[in-house]
C-alpha cells in the first residue's frame, strides 16, 4: 500500500525507513533505523527528486505511481548517485523512457559506471547556479562537491524557498510518522544522530561543507528537505550554527572526553581515578567510553563535540591496543582538528604505544598534547597519585574552571 505525505501543497514525500539495517554502508550501526527521502515536485512539470535505496523498492514504486496519479514523469533530479538514493534509477527510467535526468557532469559518467540504461539521450548537465522552470517552481542547482561524493549537488528551490539539500542536514534514523522537525523534541531527541551522521558521513570534508555553507548563506531557506531524516523548517538556524562548527572542527562545549581500553583493568583503573579527581575539581559532564565496547561512529562524534580528550590504552603486539587502534584511525581519517589531548599509555614489559598515538594525533591540524607523561606498568601505583593529580590541573586549566 502506498504512503505518500504532503510536504507542501504540491510537494509530495515518497521516502521509506528500513528498521531492520544493522549497518549503514557496512560501516554504521543505526539503533534508530535510517530514512531514505525522496520527493515528487508535481508541478505542470513533474519532477522527482532523487530515489531510493533497494531495500525499499516495492514501496517507493508504489509510492511513486500514486503520486504521479497517472501524469507522466517529465524530470529526475539525481544529487547524488550514492545507491542509497539512486539505486532505482534504472527502473524509474525503464518505466518513464521519456523522463529527463538533470544532473552534474560527474554524475552522468558515475550513472555510467552504475547503470547499463542510455544516460546520453535523456541528461540535461546542469552547472553551478543553473536553473529549470517547472511552472509555479524555479529549481536552483548548487554544486556541493564531496558532500558526501565529488557529483554531489542541492537544489534550491526559488519560488518556495525550500532547499533540497542532498546528504547534508541528513541524520541517521527512521522517519516515525512525524515528518518536519518541529513535530519532535528535535535537539533532544534527533541531534545527537544528526551528529552522529554528519561527522562520520561527512566529516572529513569541512573546507567544502564550508564551501557550501556560504552558498546556502545567500539563500533564504524556509525549509530544508535532505535526503535522510526529518525536513528542518524549525531549528535551520541551530543546524546551520552546528555544521558551521563541525565543519571548522570547532568543540561544541568545553568538555572532556576519555576514551580507553583495557585489557585486564588497569588502564580502566587508571582513568576511573582520573575521572573522579577531575569531578572532584569541579568539572563536569565527563564522557567515558571504552573503545572495544562502543563503536567508533559514536566516540567520534563526541570527539566532535568536546573540546579535550583523553586517550588511555595499553600497549599490545609492540603496538597500539587494535580498537584503540581503529578508534584513532576514525579520528585520523576523519580529519578531526584543534582538539587538545592527554595520553596515557600501558605496558607490562615495554610501553611504546604512548609515542605511536603522538605520532597519529600530529598528524592532526591543530593537535596540542597536554601532556603524555603517565606510564602504566600494568597497574597505576600509589607513587602515581602526584602523575594523575598533574594531569587533573592541566586538564582543569586547560577547561578554563
Ligand atoms: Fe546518503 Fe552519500 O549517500
Amino acid at each position: 500500500m502506498h504512503n505518500i505525505r504532503k510536504i507542501t501543497d504540491d510537494i509530495i514525500y515518497l521516502g521509506c525507513s528500513d528498521r531492520r539495517l544493522a549497518l549503514f554502508e557496512s560501516a554504521y550501526p543505526v539503533k534508530d533505523g535510517m530514512s531514505y527521502n525522496s520527493y515528487l515536485i508535481k508541478d505542470d512539470k513533474t519532477v522527482l527528486m532523487d530515489t531510493v535505496d533497494k531495500v525499499c523498492a516495492e514501496q517507493f514504486y508504489e509510492n511513486l505511481d500514486e503520486a504521479l496519479g497517472g501524469k507522466g514523469l517529465d524530470y529526475i533530479v539525481v544529487q547524488h548517485m550514492e545507491p542509497d538514493h539512486c539505486a532505482l534509477l534504472q527502473e524509474v527510467v525503464k518505466n518513464h523512457p521519456n523522463v529527463k535526468i538533470v544532473c552534474s557532469q560527474k554524475t552522468v559518467s558515475m550513472i555510467k559506471q552504475f547503470f547499463t540504461f542510455d544516460i546520453d539521450s535523456r541528461s540535461i548537465v546542469v552547472k553551478e547556479g543553473e536553473t529549470l522552470k517547472t511552472g509555479r517552481h524555479e529549481l536552483k542547482f548548487i554544486m556541493a562537491p564531496m558532500v558526501h561524493w565529488p557529483e554531489v549537488m542541492v537544489t534550491y528551490d526559488i519560488k518556495k524557498k525550500i532547499l533540497f539539500s542532498a546528504d547534508a542536514f541528513g541524520s541517521f534514523g527512521a522517519i516515525n510518522g512525524n515528518l518536519f522537525d518541529d513535530e519532535v523534541n528535535w535537539e533532544r531527541d534527533y541531534l545527537d544522530e544528526a551528529r552522529r551522521y554528519y561527522t562520520n558521513i561527512v566529516g572529513k570534508y569541512g573546507l567544502q561543507v564550508q564551501m557550501l555553507l556560504k552558498k546556502a548563506s545567500e539563500l533564504d531557506i524556509k525549509l530544508i528537505c535532505p535526503l535522510h531524516g526529518l525536513m528542518i523548517r524549525k531549528n535551520t538556524g541551530l543546524f546551520v550554527e552546528k555544521y558551521d562548527k563541525w565543519s571548522t572542527y570547532t568543540p561544541e562545549e568545553k568538555f572532556v572526553l576519555i576514551a580507553y581500553s583495557s585489557v585486564y583493568g588497569g588502564t580502566e583503573n587508571a582513568v576511573n581515578l582520573l575521572a573522579s579527581k577531575l569531578a572532584d575539581k569541579g568539572v563536569r559532564n565527563i564522557k567515558m567510553y571504552d573503545v572495544s565496547i562502543t563503536h567508533p561512529s559514536f566516540v567520534l562524534a563526541e570527539a566532535f563535540r568536546c573540546s579535550d580528550i583523553v586517550l588511555a590504552t595499553t600497549t599490545y603486539n609492540a603496538g597500539i591496543f587494535e580498537s584503540m587502534e581503529t578508534f584513532l584511525h576514525t579520528l585520523v581519517s576523519h580529519n578531526l582538528q584543534n582538539r587538545k589531548y592527554v595520553i596515557i599509555q600501558n605496558g607490562s614489559w615495554a610501553p611504546n604505544c604512548g609515542t605511536l598515538i603522538r605520532e597519529k594525533l600530529e598528524k592532526l591540524k591543530g593537535t596540542e598534547i597536554l601532556d603524555d607523561s603517565i606510564c602504566i606498568k600494568s597497574t597505576l601505583k600509589p607513587e602515581q597519585i602526584p602523575e594523575v593529580d598533574n594531569v587533573v590541573n592541566t586538564i582543569v586549566k586547560s577547561l578554563g574552571i
